[in-house]
C-alpha cells in the first residue's frame, strides 16, 4: 500500500542509523551474537526517508528486511566494523541514531582456524574484552546542533524500575534522547510492537514522553517528532 501521506518535515536533513545485531568472530565459522532483528532500526529509516530525509541506514546482521525506499544500506558485521561505518558517516550527519545491538564485548583472540575440540587439551575458556561505547564516542565528537539518539532495551530489577534505569542511562550516554523499550514477557526482542519511553537530556528540555503499545513504524514517528522539535531553527 502507498505510505500515508507523512509531513516532508525533514527534507535535507542527513541521518545516519544504525540497526541489528553486531557479530564478534570467536574463529572462522563461530561468532557470539544477540537477538536484535533489525525491524526498529530499519523503520527508523522508512519514516525518515518518507519525511524527506537523505538517510544512511549502517546495517548489522537482521533477519530478513526489505531495502528502505531511498535509503544507503551499508551492511557490517562486528562493533568494530559498525562503529567505523557510524562515525564515517556522522561527521557529516545532523542526526544520529544507535538503534543496533552493539556486542559490549568480543572475544580477546579471533582464532584463525577452526577450534577443534579434543580430548587431550582441557576445553577452551573464552575471554572477553570490552568493545568501545560507540554512542558515548559520537557525543564526545559531535557536531555543533548534531542529534544523538540512542536505544535501550530495560528490564526493572531490584535496583529500580525501567524508568529509573533509563534516566541513569541516559545521564551516563549524554545523548540528547533515550528511547527505552520496557523487555521482559516477550516484550520488544522479536516481535512486532514496541512500547516505552522516550527521554530528552535535561538540556533539551527533558520531557519523559510515554510510548503507547504500537508498531514500530509509529514508534519511529514518534522519535522522528522528538528529533524536527530539536532541530527546527
Ligand atoms: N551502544 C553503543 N556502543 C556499545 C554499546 C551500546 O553505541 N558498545 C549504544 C546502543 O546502540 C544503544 C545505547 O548504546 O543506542 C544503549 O545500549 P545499551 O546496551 O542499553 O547500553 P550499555 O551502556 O551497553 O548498558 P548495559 O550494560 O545495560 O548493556
Ligand atoms: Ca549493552
Amino acid at each position: 500500500a502507498a505510505p500515508a501521506a507523512l509531513p516532508r518535515d525533514l527534507t535535507g536533513v542527513r541521518v545516519v542509523i544504525s540497526a541489528g545485531g553486531t557479530r564478534e568472530a570467536l574463529d572462522p565459522v563461530r561468532y557470539l551474537g544477540n537477538r536484535s532483528s533489525g525491524k526498529q532500526g530499519y523503520a527508523m529509516a522508512r519514516v525518515a526517508a518518507q519525511r524527506g530525509a537523505e538517510v544512511t541506514l549502517v546495517a548489522a546482521h537482521t533477519v530478513a528486511l526489505p531495502q528502505p525506499a531511498g535509503v544507503d544500506v551499508q551492511h557490517v558485521s562486528s562493533a568494530s566494523e559498525l562503529s567505523a561505518a557510524v562515525h564515517a558517516a556522522a561527521s557529516a550527519a545532523d542526526v544520529v541514531v544507535m538503534a543496533a545491538a552493539v556486542a559490549d564485548f568480543r572475544p580477546a583472540r579471533r582464532a584463525d582456524h577452526k577450534i577443534k575440540k579434543s580430548d587431550d587439551q582441557p576445553d577452551p575458556a573464552v575471554e572477553l574484552v570490552r568493545n568501545p561505547d560507540i554512542l558515548a564516542e559520537l557525543v564526545t565528537a559531535r557536531r555543533d546542533g548534531q542529534v544523538i539518539v540512542g536505544f535501550a532495551a530495560e528490564t526493572g530489577d531490584e535496583s529500580g524500575g525501567v524508568l529509573e534505569h533509563a534516566r541513569a542511562k541516559l545521564k551516563r550516554k549524554g545523548c540528547d534522547l533515550l528511547v527505552v523499550n520496557a523487555v521482559g514477557e516477550g516484550r520488544a526482542f522479536e516481535v512486532e510492537d514496541n512500547a516505552g519511553w522516550l527521554l530528552a537530556a535535561p538540556e533539551r528540555g527533558g520531557a519523559e514522553r510515554q510510548i503507547p503499545l504500537g508498531s514500530k513504524s509509529q514508534l519511529a514517528s514518534a522519535v522522528w517528532d522528538a528529533v524536527t522539535e530539536l532541530i527546527a531553527p
